[in-house]
């Protein structure tokens, strides 16, 4: 199984930085004849195309849209949402602040942004730590627990260097400056000894204590206090917090501030992105693609992966849709108290009317979507171990970029539960190492069972527990699928001009920026491809022949018929026609044209053009070529010969007689003086012929001439002397004149 499908990326990208800032550039896709232009929508982020060409189409769609995804943008917010606000514990400011960043990302995206109150949850007593002189492990915002026993400092806290009392248990433990500052110790699972631990620091004046586990890297405890400490904040940190302090004392002095504030029956917080569908701003008839995340982390942890990560993904595939006009409806969930038991999305999905949820296409939960843990694999989990279409449209995403590593099966445990429970198609999408039954049984009607990252629910779900490969596979898998159902699907039937459907034919659009390769045709002369909505051109070719069907409109899901002229144009040729002969100098003009009923002609070209001079200025025989194409690219060729002869006069009789081993004077005229080299190679000849049939006795031989006799010419003919042989006497023989024009002159001479 491949675990990353990292690609090299052909468009420069946005990196938001922690804000805002960054997501608010604008570009524009350059407009090309054929299409019309695709507008930059209001706070959307378009990145100029690559050029295409026929010969560098761009992507279809679904691969453009992919492309363009980028895990280094869903880092970007993971460390906003993990690092700078920190643990996101349900009923927190920083649940809040994390709906409230969240919101603002959606929004420099075009979304319309709604932050949803609901509850009251359970009281919440927490500490924040921070520190104005180390760089704490983990993160700048550690959370602890509050103990009710403690004093709740609100937000200003208070401040002081750290001494390490171990368990606190005896007077030899604590320091001698103990007075004044944080005393940090073991928290033990004893009340007794917790209570005498905090005890011994009060009255040795500890500003604070952080009592934290020594071992077994758990969450941070909350607990109480037999002897209430009124007087200072009392925390309760875990094993990660304690090995960190530890650390950091043992390189110098520690200076910390704990904040410690009781949140009492706090309300949680969701935040809901909405980009409505083109021709439907109101939102009340278009499909509606989700995709969910959760904000909240349990108590004391960054919750990088579990779930901010979830949100990284979200906001991705929310800045890349945003490029796109789009008929379905995009929602982004952020959803608070997931770890409380599902209560944002449970109140969330409590607020759709029966028509919103008739609308829902199918909700994608990102949760836990890039841990690097090596056994982790990436998991497509639903309530009842069952496929549904959201899970298909993942499996069909990850086969069109080829990762084989996606598996199904069952469980809850995260939001998708909550759009399962009231009829919402909806799958859980994470990085777990999830062990399906065994077999004979099954995902469905069995669960399996899972061994999470050590890092899960701990103070240790930081940053480091963030894989932005694993990150980019579930952009391209998930997000692929979620793009995919955004955008229009439009059926492409490829037709030849007989009404037959085109296998295999090659399918092409220009929706304004270059040509955009879609694929082939399968058995039925049909692909299906998906556009947003704009106006394109879409071409088919078939055996060398394209048609376009111009100015397509994509909206809803629709039906395309290309149909491809394959007949070839035809060719009628009057003139020259086959085998004519002309005389040298003749003047006249070539006649003919080209036709095509169905894409019609696109050229018609000739050795000269229609209506043009034909060649006669030079004898012999001339080819003439004429040329069409259709519209559709289909070709015709025709080709004739004719003939450019001498205008011919004999000055000799066809039959002659003579003495053998005479001179015969031949004498012609070709209507000028056409120099001596009008003989055709080989000729004159002379061939014996049977004198009563006329039928040739063995072979022509060239003539030869009396002295140096040459061919001349004088006063407007031609002269030649022919010099028979005395052995031919009483024979018959033929003299052969082939001429350099093609033509043949010829006379028979008795000789006695
Ligand atoms: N991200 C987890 C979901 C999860 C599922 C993690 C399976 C690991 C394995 C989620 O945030 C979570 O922790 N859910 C709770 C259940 C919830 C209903 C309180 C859990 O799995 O304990
Ligand atoms: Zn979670």
């Amino acid at each position: 199984m491949r675990s990353s499908l990292r690609r090299p990326r052909r468009l420069e990208r946005l990196t938001v930085i922690g804000g805002l800032a960054a997501a608010l550039s604008l570009g524009t896709v350059p407009a090309s004849a054929g299409g019309v232009q695709l507008q930059a929508l209001p706070g959307s982020n378009l990145t100029a195309a690559a050029p295409a060409t026929a010969d560098a189409p761009l992507p279809d769609y679904d691969k453009e849209i992919v492309d363009r995804f980028d895990s280094a943008n869903s880092v970007n917010h993971i460390r906003h949402l993990a690092v700078d606000i920190g643990p996101r514990l349900n009923g927190t400011p920083q649940e809040r602040e994390g709906a409230e960043y969240i919101g603002g990302i959606l929004k420099s995206y075009g979304f319309k942004v709604t932050l949803q109150q609901w509850g009251p949850v359970s009281t919440k007593r927490v500490a924040k730590v921070t520190s104005s002189d180390a760089d704490l492990p983990g993160g700048p915002n550690w959370q602890m627990a509050a103990s009710t026993s403690g004093k709740f400092t609100g937000d200003t806290g208070v401040k002081g260097q750290v001494v390490d009392a171990r368990t606190g248990q005896s007077a030899t433990e604590f320091p001698a400056d103990t007075e004044g500052k944080i005393v940090l110790m073991d928290y033990s699972t004893n009340a007794t000894i917790r209570n005498t631990a905090v005890a011994n620091a009060v009255s040795r004046g500890a500003l604070a204590v952080i009592l934290a586990y020594p071992t077994g890297n758990s969450a941070p405890p909350s607990f109480t206090l037999t002897t209430p400490q009124p007087g200072i904040p009392v925390v309760g940190g875990g094993s990660a917090h304690s090995t960190w302090l530890r650390e950091l004392l043992a390189k110098g002095a520690l200076t910390l501030t704990i904040a410690t504030n009781e949140y009492a029956n706090p309300m949680g917080t969701n935040v809901i992105g909405i980009r409505p569908a083109v021709g439907d701003p109101d939102g009340t008839t278009a499909p509606i693609v989700m995709v969910g995340a959760h904000i909240d982390s349990v108590l004391g942890a960054p919750g990088a992966h579990d779930d901010a990560s979830g949100n990284g993904v979200s906001l991705e595939v929310a800045r890349v849709l945003s490029q796109y006009p789009l008929d379905k409806e995009l929602r982004i969930g952020g959803f608070g108290g997931e770890e409380g038991g599902l209560l944002g999305a449970r109140a969330y999905v409590n607020t759709l009317t029966a028509a919103e949820k008739a609308r829902f296409v199918g909700e994608w939960q990102m949760d836990m979507v890039g841990t690097p843990y090596e056994p982790a694999r990436l998991w497509a989990l639903t309530p009842n171990g069952q496929s549904n279409y959201v899970v298909q449209e993942a499996y069909e995403s990850a086969a069109r970029v080829g990762f084989d590593g996606l598996r199904n099966c069952r469980l809850g445990q995260s939001d998708h539960q909550a759009f399962y429970d009231v009829g919402i198609p909806s799958s859980l999408f994470i990085w777990l190492d999830y062990r399906p039954p065994t077999p004979p049984a099954v995902c469905g009607p069995t669960g399996g069972t899972y061994v999470t990252e050590p890092q899960y629910h701990k103070p240790t779900d930081t940053m480091d527990n963030i894989s932005p490969e694993r990150l980019q596979t579930t952009l391209d898998v998930v997000g692929g699928a979620v793009a995919h159902n955004a955008l229009n699907a439009v059926t492409v039937s490829a037709l030849s001009d007989a009404g037959q459907p085109l296998v295999g034919a090659q399918v092409r659009a220009d929706c304004g920026n270059g040509p955009r390769d879609l694929g082939v045709t399968g058995a039925s002369g049909k692909l299906k491809a998906v556009f947003p909505h704009i106006t394109c051109d879409v071409s088919v070719t078939a055996e060398g022949a394209t048609a376009t069907e111009r100015g397509v409109a994509i909206s809803g899901d629709r039906a395309v018929k290309v149909t491809v002229d394959l007949t070839k144009p035809t060719i009628s040729l009057t003139r020259p026609a086959d085998g004519a002969v002309y005389t040298l100098g003749t003047a006249t003009t070539a006649s003919y044209r080209c036709e095509d009923n169905l894409s019609g002609i696109a050229g018609c070209t000739g050795t000269v053009p229609d209506g043009g001079p034909l060649d006669t200025s030079s004898v012999g025989f001339h080819d003439f070529t004429v040329k069409a194409v259709d519209n559709a690219g289909n070709t015709a060729s025709r080709k004739v010969t004719y003939q450019v002869v001498y205008p011919w006069q004999a000055y000799f009789p066809e039959t002659m007689s003579g003495k053998a081993g005479s001179a015969v004077p031949i004498k012609f005229s070709l209507g000028g003086d056409r120099g001596t080299g009008v003989f055709a190679p080989g000729y004159p000849a002379s061939q014996q012929v049977a004198c009563d049939t006329g039928k040739p006795i063995g072979s022509a031989e060239p003539t030869r001439n009396p002295g140096n006799s040459k061919i001349s010419y004088g006063g407007g003919q031609y002269n030649y002397v022919w010099k028979t042989d005395k052995s031919w006497s009483n024979t018959c023989r033929q003299l052969q004149l082939k001429l350099d024009d093609g033509t043949g002159h010829f006379a028979t001479i008795k000789l006695k």
